[in-house]
């Protein structure tokens, strides 16, 4: 089995040209990882919109935009994940029986968009195996503190800071003590001990050893910690015959309990945030429409990645053929006069980002019926659409706090982005280059230009994930720099 464990975990990055190793490198620093575990990150985004293709198209689309990079997949590489999203949860599962429902919770914390990382801590082993977790994860499941391989790879400081929520399911007495007291003597107790982000976790005993005097002590302890609690539920135990208040609460009850904890924890929790994803379908007749080729990827991951920090999004989607991201409104709409209806009704946020790409024109007077071809082609008039980022961003009164817009460009990206910034009256500008050659326009990889008054940042090239979490970390930055003044 060991040998199994290394060959689902293992990639091999080789042969790697000087400019693409620079800028794995520059990535890999910026998100506190080794350049191995940025690969991974970059597959993992990767492979989340890729369905039932065979592994041998999977892994093309995969290494292709990173280039040259030369590895070995797992074989469940989870070409079924359909949503992108970007909450990362680091799941401890502690020594109890109720382990066998922390696989059931992977699951159902995936399905709403996280990324699960897992940590089995010894006694865990005894009822689930660290390939269960780990092919449930597509990604190896951590156990053991002194691992060279895992602290070459990852670490145990990275586990607890490369991540967004820690949750103990379940939590055995003996863990809730050893978090109690600040023990790091074997993996969980270390990475608990080292992580700064919230904790959550689900206790699960006998009803004698919840009741105990020590475990009051220590569960008094962890919530002055601040650490919150979901449940334990009353109930039959695993042992014949006993029951009581000691029943690790349901996986549902537990994505709950995480869902809550991002709203009110995240740094963009309390703040109301509007995005526009998608293209517009402008009418001709019935049957036809004037397109653009944007899959909403980009606008999505954001509004997505603005949930997960906690804020409150309202997304007005273009026709994509995307998910609608867990735990936010969306907003439906064909045409830019919807979109902006839509938007406006949105209205008052404390953020709105423009990524949709709006059709510039429509067509005048589209037909009622079915257009038919006779004779010469058919002139089409059309007219312009109202800009919509334009439109908010010089509201007199309910302008948002800060108005960021997108720049699309071929060529000259960055200078025609600052321009853009001074015409359409907006506070940031996200540019991209989209020539054809780029693979930008409906993949998952980005290059950003981030444009401000006060000046230009460039992003190394990343995923559009990644993109969204960055720019939704600069928003909070922001946002948290104007309340300050
Ligand atoms: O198409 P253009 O390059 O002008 O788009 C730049 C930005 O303006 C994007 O953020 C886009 O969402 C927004 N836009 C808009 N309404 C339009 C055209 C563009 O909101 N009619």
């Amino acid at each position: 089995m060991a040998h199994e464990m290394a060959k689902m975990s293992s990639i091999t990055v080789r042969k790697l040209d000087e400019r693409l190793k620079k800028q794995l490198r520059l990535r890999a620093a910026k998100h506190g990882r080794s350049m191995e575990d940025e690969v991974r990150a970059i597959l993992r985004d990767a492979t989340t919109n890729i369905e039932q293709l065979d592994v041998a198209t999977a892994i093309s689309r995969i290494v292709d935009p990173i280039g040259g990079i030369d590895l070995e997949l797992p074989t469940r590489t989870r070409l079924n994940e359909k949503t992108a999203h970007s909450t990362r949860i680091l799941l401890i599962i502690g020594g109890g029986i109720a382990a066998y429902k922390s696989l059931d919770l992977i699951r159902r914390l995936q399905e709403r968009g996280a990324r699960v990382r897992c940590i089995l801590t010894p006694a865990a082993q005894r009822f689930v195996t660290p390939l269960a977790a780990g092919a449930l994860c597509g990604e190896r499941a951590y156990s053991d503190l002194f691992d060279p391989q895992s602290e070459f790879d990852v670490g145990h400081i990275r586990l607890a800071r490369d991540t967004d929520l820690v949750v103990v399911a379940p939590a055995t007495a003996d863990l809730m003590a050893k978090m109690a007291g600040g023990h790091a003597d074997d993996l969980a107790a270390a990475v608990l001990l080292a992580t700064g982000k919230p904790i959550l976790i689900a206790p699960a005993m006998n009803p004698h050893m919840w009741a105990a005097k020590a475990t009051r002590r220590n569960l008094a302890q962890l919530a002055a910690d601040g650490v919150r609690v979901v449940g334990p539920n009353s109930g039959e135990m695993a042992e014949r015959g006993e029951a009581g208040l000691g029943r690790m609460a349901e996986p549902l009850e537990i994505v709950a309990a995480v869902e809550a904890m991002m709203r009110s924890e995240g740094p963009l929790s309390g703040r109301r945030v509007l995005v526009t994803s998608g293209p517009t379908h402008e009418p001709i007749d019935p049957v036809r429409f004037i397109a653009n080729r944007s899959s909403g990827k980009q606008g999505h991951a954001i509004a997505a990645a603005a949930a997960a920090a906690g804020a409150d999004v309202v997304l007005v989607s273009g026709p994509v053929d995307l998910p609608d991201p867990p735990g936010l409104a969306v907003v439906k709409v064909e045409t830019a006069e919807q979109m902006l209806a839509a938007v406006e009704q949105a209205l008052p946020v404390d953020v709105a980002v423009f990524a949709a790409a709006v059709a510039d024109w429509r067509v005048e007077r589209p037909s009622g019926s079915k257009i038919k071809k006779v004779g010469r082609p058919q002139q089409l008039g059309l007219v312009e659409n109202p800009d919509i980022l334009a439109t908010v961003a010089h509201r007199r009164s309910g302008r948002p706090r800060l108005v960021i817009g997108f720049a699309a460009e071929t060529d000259d990206v960055i200078a025609n982005a600052k321009a853009k910034l001074a015409k359409k009256g907006c506070d940031w500008i996200v540019a991209n280059d989209v020539s054809p050659e780029t693979g930008i326009m409906g993949g998952d990889v980005n290059t950003i230009h981030l444009i401000a008054a006060a000046g230009v940042e460039s992003w190394p090239p990343q995923s559009k994930n990644d993109v969204a979490r960055m720019l939704v970390e600069r928003i909070a930055a922001a946002l948290k720099e104007a309340k300050r003044r």
